[in-house]
């Protein structure tokens, strides 16, 4: 394959995001069936350098115009907020072919841990147990794939309000950052939240139902209190992550500010004995169901709903966008919102499941055991979906039918992704896109972007960016890599999640 034909597969993905939902914007594409064909030789610098633009907050011209194909009518009547959204870790991803190769190991392998973590209710109920062996990594170089946002915490007369980067977790509950003084804190970009420089900052006391139900919900575990005695004394969580990563600190209320809203005393964990993979960041957002989590805590005034729309470009410049309440008129999506029923397991509290029964690839139906079987997690903090083994066989044979009919060469597996194309010497790439059928009849197709998943640069090693679970009976996951470009909408209240096509890189 001669050098000049070489395709900076990166790119192309960071485009197709964009090429699949915005309809083209000059480069040449074409829906076929549910596949998507696109033209790799205008990918090479501009196109993509207009979509990287350092990100705009949402002021009031940019919201103008976001609203200009809304129609909003009148002034909002439930109350949203809206916070950008944006890819943490791929900027990171370094460009020597060695040092790339055991950067992706290391992130999926950390995937593997959460995907595996998450098993583990299963696991304890039945004989198997999440036997595979992943290596823990700690330390800010093994990022996992998430997508971050920004919060302000604290602050009153005086003191200014600390703007904290944390990753969107719809996985856990608490929400936690690193605080002084701390004993054990990775290192993170924003300075460390200085309680003693908060007037707002206020212990959560021993004897709080916070303490006790709340935390055990959110956490597993009720909080600890230090026999000190006296009316002061605080509690400490712990929360432990089945990848190992961990914070523990004390149980903390403060002043939350969250794009232009504030929320008076807001409970989240000051964590002062923290480990894993957090990147940079200085904590994480829990968006789970128990009462402790970010919706919960505010349902009163956002209507237990949240949304969010993932963004497909590498760039850490572009944001998609998290949004809380239920006002649709931030939401650019082009497509309705289709909705299935949202599915709770008490065994479980923290998770939210829905039920995938019929899947499709490029547009032919596949048929599987699994489909339908059992509920399926949809988690913003996993990366790569896990399928049963029955669906995913299933659809991986019919998309090496459809995608090997090119005749693209096999290339070797890569971690947790076992099936991989050379795809060196292509200009174009016809992607079939799976299509996942969710009860009440709701059809979600995967974008473009979150179909493949570039390990080689130089398009050498290109794989099917999903994996099979070890068991049938295993929890299967809907990872962020298939959520991009699309308004995700969790009603926590209504009972419902729904999903409409949008492309996510806000500029
Ligand atoms: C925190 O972010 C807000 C909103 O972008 C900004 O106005 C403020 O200046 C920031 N504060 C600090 C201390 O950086
Ligand atoms: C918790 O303890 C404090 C101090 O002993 C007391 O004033 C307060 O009423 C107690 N709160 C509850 C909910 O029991
Ligand atoms: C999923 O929906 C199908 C069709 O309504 C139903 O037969 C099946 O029992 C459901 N599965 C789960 C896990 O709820």
């Amino acid at each position: 394959m001669e050098a000049a034909h070489r395709i900076p597969l990166l790119r192309v993905l960071a485009l197709l995001a964009v090429v699949a939902a915005g309809g083209g914007r000059g480069a040449r594409t074409a829906a076929v069936g549910k596949s998507a064909v696109l033209s790799l030789r205008e990918l090479d610098g501009c196109g993509v350098a207009r979509q990287t633009r350092s990100a705009r907050r949402y002021d009031d011209a940019k919201r103008a115009e976001m609203l200009g194909e809304h129609k909003k009518a009148g002034p909002a009547r439930t109350a949203t907020t809206v916070l950008e959204l944006k890819h943490h870790s791929l900027t990171a991803i370094p460009d020597d072919p060695t040092a790339r190769d055991r950067y992706l190991r290391h992130l999926l392998a950390a995937d593997e841990a959460r995907a595996n973590s998450l098993q583990l209710h299963n696991a304890a109920a039945s004989t198997q147990s999440s036997s595979t062996e992943v290596p823990l990594t700690s330390g800010i170089r093994f990022q996992t794939l998430n997508y971050v946002t920004t919060i302000g915490l604290g602050g009153s007369s005086g003191s200014a309000v600390t703007n904290l980067t944390v990753i969107v977790d719809t996985g856990s509950d608490l929400t936690w950052v690193q605080c002084k003084p701390c004993s054990a804190c990775y290192a993170q970009r924003d300075p460390l939240f200085d309680p003693a420089g908060s007037a707002t900052y206020a212990a959560v006391r021993c004897n709080a139902s916070a303490c006790a139900a709340s935390l055990k919900a959110a956490t597993g575990m009720p909080g600890s209190c230090a026999s000190t005695g006296g009316s002061s004394e605080k509690c400490y969580y712990a929360l432990a992550y089945g990848d190992g990563s961990f914070s523990r600190g004390v149980l903390a209320t403060d002043k939350l500010a969250l794009g232009a809203a504030r929320l008076d005393g807001f409970v989240f964990g000051c964590g002062l004995s923290n480990r894993g993979l957090f990147g940079g960041t200085a904590g994480l957002m829990g968006l789970g169901r128990t009462e402790l989590s970010l919706v919960s805590q505010t349902a009163s005034r956002y209507g237990g709903v949240f949304s969010y729309c993932l963004p497909a470009t590498t760039s850490g410049d572009v944001s998609g966008s998290l949004s809380l309440g239920g006002d649709a008129s931030s939401y650019r999506n082009t497509t309705p919102v289709a909705y299935t029923r949202m599915i709770a397991d008490p065994a479980q509290p923290p998770f939210y499941f829905l039920n995938v029964t019929g899947a499709a690839v490029g547009g032919t139906p596949v048929t599987a055991a699994g489909l339908g079987a059992s509920n399926v997690l949809i988690d913003s903090g996993t990366v790569i979906t896990r399928l049963a083994p029955s669906v995913y066989h299933a659809a991986r044979a019919e998309f090496t039918r459809q995608f090997g009919a090119a005749g693209y060469p096999a290339a070797p597996g890569f971690s947790i992704l076992d099936t991989c194309y050379d795809l060196t010497g292509h200009d174009e790439v016809k992607v079939p896109l799976l299509t996942l059928r969710l009860e009440g009849g709701a059809d979600v197709t995967v974008d473009a972007a979150g179909m493949l998943f570039v390990v080689r640069k130089d398009g050498s090693q290109v794989c099917l960016a999903m994996a099979s679970l070890s068991y049938e009976d295993q929890t299967p996951i809907i990872g962020n890599y298939q959520q991009k470009n699309k308004r995700v909408v969790y009603d926590t209240v209504g009972s419902r999640l729904g999903f409409a096509d949008e492309d996510c890189s806000y500029v």
